[in-house]
């Protein structure tokens, strides 16, 4: 696989390669080794176009290959509020569309997003971190990056102890999700997510961004001090973290 050409990145958390297609490839390798050793592994899941590509991959490796999912569990960060699973804008709609549909998966979870009273969402909540648990943990976590520094829906403000719950979108995040939803009004103002701590329970974390508009919140996410006002700045403390970046991506961290 080629890796970029550009100056080495200093750091050796930080993957970089020349294009999208071949950050694709090294993450789905990655999981494709992991469930060959491991096959009972729990993944964590991310959606969002970032890693879309992956499971383009895990798709040709189950049907080509026969990578078998069968024993491996899957949990999705996050789910709008409020939703039906059958929405097309689901991300339980979205998680079927583009990856469970063509592989042998039986056992992926999405945090429900049907309307509800607020003790029933906390109940679900916690009952999602138990599931977490009972299975032994997050082996892998996939993690996009959202401009807002989100990782899941944990937008700037969340606490590094949060757990899966309830939280309200940032306006950006929203305005980023219009045009899918066919306009801003139609976007859930809310979202239930993973908290930051569930994140960093993970005994790995892949985080992937890609294209040069990623490439200043990946730089404050690598150099800031860790803060609450960009949640991806977290990250830093986990000590199983690689991020696979395109060159665009990297650009401002690159030689750094
Ligand atoms: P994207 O979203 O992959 O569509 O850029 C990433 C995110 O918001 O976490």
């Amino acid at each position: 696989m080629a890796a970029s050409t550009l100056a080495p990145v200093a750091d050796e958390r930080i993957i970089v390669d020349e294009d999208y297609g071949q950050v694709c490839d090294r993450v789905a390798d990655l999981i494709a080794t992991l469930i060959t050793a491991k096959p009972t592994a729990v993944l964590g899941m991310a959606t969002g176009s970032t890693p879309r590509g992956v499971y383009e991959r895990l798709i040709r490796l189950h049907q080509r290959d026969g990578l078998d999912f069968s024993r491996v569990t899957c949990f999705n960060l996050d789910e709008y509020y409020p939703i039906e699973a059958a929405s097309p804008h689901s991300y339980h709609e979205f998680m079927n569309r583009v990856l469970f549909s063509s592989i042998n998966c039986r056992q992926w979870h999405v945090p429900n997003g049907l309307p509800r009273t607020p003790e029933a969402i906390a109940e679900d909540c916690l009952r999602y971190e138990e599931l977490i648990r009972a299975v032994g943990g997050i082996d892998l976590q996939i993690l996009g990056i959202g401009r807002t520094g989100h990782i899941g829906f944990n937008e700037p403000g969340s606490s590094p102890f949060s757990r899966t719950r309830l939280v309200h979108l940032d306006a950006a995040t929203r305005r980023d999700a219009a045009a899918g939803f066919g306009g801003l009004e139609n976007v859930p103002t809310q979202a239930i997510s993973m908290g930051v701590c569930t994140i960093m329970e993970a005994k790995q974390i892949v985080l992937m961004a890609s294209g040069a508009s990623k490439a200043e919140i990946v730089r404050a996410a690598l150099q800031e001090k860790p803060t609450a006002e960009i949640p991806a700045t977290y990250l830093q403390f986990h000590p199983n973290l690689r991020y696979f970046l395109d060159e665009a991506a990297a650009s401002l961290c690159l030689g750094t």
